[in-house]
């Protein structure tokens, strides 16, 4: 956040109104701006502007403010320091670390405190790339430091800055504070740089073009990368009531993507629910390195205790911490648990505003501000002389009331994202885990996609993948039958139809998210498990026909073997698979008692 400078006494708190202040006095002060507002100096922001009088949010506990206190503006917005030493970081809101906020105040956040975002003591070892009298512009990479065994640290000429270096620090050690770089622009001025730079939250970072979206976010999970697969650079919803699996899903997601980056923002219903968050993702193990997950990951923790601003907020300096290390060249993934809380926070603070209430008393901008948010995902070039192709992925999780998808917080957002994994209660109560609705979500991916699919992992793969989502459609409509009539009312084809659809929602899409092995699954094993569930179904209609009894067919020795795939170990999972296969070719007639 913003630790500033110049905090000069303009204005006097005329109004506490929970999170939200009004104060007389503000001429000369800039919407967007923080104030420091009473004599502790709480942190807040002007969100509205009228003569004088100036209404600020504030991102803490207001509580024993009295009217006649001063307020003092920083004639700043709201920003984020830039950095290195994010990752491994767990930051409220406003980029406070909230581990350092601890020591310095207790359990107790106390109030006004400065922090800032970065640690301005630590030194750390960077390497130039660049030397004297190289021309730069904005998001060229200066140099580098190792910030963590996983990520490298890009330092980058701040957006908006181009020139000629007339100064580069060398090989060594240094603070954020220190001076990186002098550019001179091309009008003579001499711009110092050091080794972070301030950027406002609610402002994008800019980039230079927006790519196609045509690679998959590899999650490791059969029900997101087979059915509703999303894009690198895509945005997705999860929305689903208590206890359906959003957070488990949004774990998963953090874990196992194939991002570099992982930009985490728990809002959570719960104070419980964010401290596992914290006890959690430190013990995560990366899969991909084997070191702590930590190493290329961001917490931002909002808890129910804390302000409401702060939650409001939390999301931009998510996003904006994400689009910091796309311009790093990285492949981000940004995960909100749950948006339905940062919506509630517009709520309240709308309804302090005594602003015309939207549908269910949300501000009628929401639907905006959440377009806005989804917006800053994408896969681009960034900008810089060598433009690098890097993306965010945005999943919001929702937590509608009731589950109930008609509210505004899940129609909104289903306008905007292109990918929707819908939460059934049903599922989850059944203990289908992952309690996706397979056929009530989608992907708007999947065209753009399919070509990747097609080519890396099988070209057969987009078939089997429709004949599978064609088996499940029709076995909710012969089931919609069963239920009518009863299962012997049914062919035999269909009853095989039936039994395939089982093994596909039994074997395929449940997903154990806390077994070691079925936790993740890579695309070659989802394809190799897909092609023998379907090879099984074709077989069985086969053997039906030369006169096999359907019952006998599902209870053969290898149907077992097919509902223990998903534990085959990677390294097995060729050979294994493979192997099944050709067994399940091999079935004769005979072994079901037919003469040929
Ligand atoms: N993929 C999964 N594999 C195994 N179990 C799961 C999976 N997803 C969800 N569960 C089970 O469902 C429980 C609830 O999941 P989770 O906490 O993610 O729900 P939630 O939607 O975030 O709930 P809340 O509304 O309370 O935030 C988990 O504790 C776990 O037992
Ligand atoms: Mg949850």
């Amino acid at each position: 956040m913003m630790t500033t400078t110049n905090t000069e006494q303009i204005g006097l708190i005329d109004r506490i109104s929970g999170p939200v202040v009004q104060a007389s006095n503000m001429l000369g002060s800039k919407l967007y701006d923080v104030a420091r507002v009473g004599e502790e100096k709480l942190v807040g922001e002007i969100i509205r502007l009228t003569g004088d009088l100036a209404t600020i949010q504030v991102y803490e506990n207001t509580e024993g403010l009295t009217p006649g206190e001063p307020v003092h503006l920083t004639n700043a917005p709201l920003s984020v320091e830039l950095g290195p030493g994010l990752m491994r970081q767990i930051f409220d809101g406003i980029q406070r670390p909230l581990p350092v906020i601890r020591e310095v105040s207790g359990d107790f956040i106390a109030r006004g405190i400065e922090i800032p975002g970065l640690d301005h003591k630590k030194l750390w070892d960077f390497a130039p790339n660049l030397k004297v009298g190289d021309k730069v512009v904005g998001g060229d990479i200066l140099g580098e430091i190792p910030e963590t065994p996983t990520v490298d640290f890009k330092l980058m000429v701040p957006p908006n800055i181009q020139g000629k270096l007339e100064f580069i620090a060398q090989r060594g050690d240094y603070t954020v504070d220190d001076l990186s770089a002098t550019v001179v622009t091309p009008t003579g001025d001499k711009v110092d740089l050091q080794f972070y730079h301030r950027w406002p939250v609610r402002q994008p970072r800019p980039y230079h073009l927006r790519l196609p979206s045509s690679i998959p976010l590899i999650t490791g999970q059969r029900i997101f990368d087979t059915i509703a697969p999303i894009a690198k650079g895509g945005t997705g919803a999860i929305p689903g009531g208590f206890g359906t699996g959003k957070t488990v899903s949004q774990h998963q997601l953090a874990k196992w993507s194939d991002a570099k980056i992982v930009v985490y923002v728990g809002c959570g219903e719960r104070g419980n629910e964010m401290t596992d968050v914290l006890r959690e993702f430190p013990k995560l193990v990366d899969p991909y390195t084997g070191g702590p997950l930590m190493d290329r990951t961001v917490l931002i923790a909002n808890t129910s205790n804390m302000p409401v601003a702060a939650r409001e907020a939390s999301v931009y300096t998510g996003i904006t911490l994400a689009e910091f290390f796309r311009d790093m060249g990285y492949d981000v993934a940004m995960m909100a648990d749950s948006t339905s809380r940062w919506a509630e926070a517009m709520r309240e603070i709308s309804g302090r505003l005594e602003e015309m209430p939207g549908e269910e008393s949300f501000p009628a901008y929401l639907a905006s501000r959440i377009a806005e948010y989804y917006e800053r995902a994408g896969r681009v070039l960034t900008i810089g002389s060598k433009p690098r192709e890097a993306s965010i992925t945005v999943v919001g999780a929702i937590s509608p009331p009731g589950g109930d998808f008609s509210e505004p917080v899940t129609q909104n957002t289903l306008r905007i994202v292109k990918v929707f994994w819908a939460l059934s209660k049903d599922l989850a109560s059944r203990r289908h885990f992952p309690a996706i609705d397979y056929l009530l979500s989608y992907t708007l991916y999947w065209a753009a996609l399919e070509d990747y699919y097609s080519d890396n992992v099988s070209p057969e793969f987009p078939e089997l993948r429709a004949e599978a989502l064609a088996l499940l459609q029709k076995d909710k409509e012969l089931q919609d039958i069963v239920a009518l009539v009863g299962p012997d009312a049914l062919p035999p084809s269909e009853k095989i139809i039936l039994e395939t659809a089982r093994m596909l929602k039994e074997d395929f899409l449940q997903q154990n998210a806390f077994h070691e092995t079925d936790s993740f699954c890579s695309l070659e094993k989802q394809y190799l498990m897909l092609k023998t569930i379907l090879r099984f179904y074709e077989k069985a209609q086969d053997l039906y026909r030369r006169g096999a009894i359907v019952s006998d067919i599902f209870e053969h020795e290898l149907v077992v073997r097919i509902a223990r795939m998903k534990y085959i170990e990677r390294s097995e999972i060729e050979t294994s698979l493979n192997e099944l296969i050709k067994e399940i070719d091999g079935l004769t007639i005979q072994a079901f008692g037919v003469e040929d």
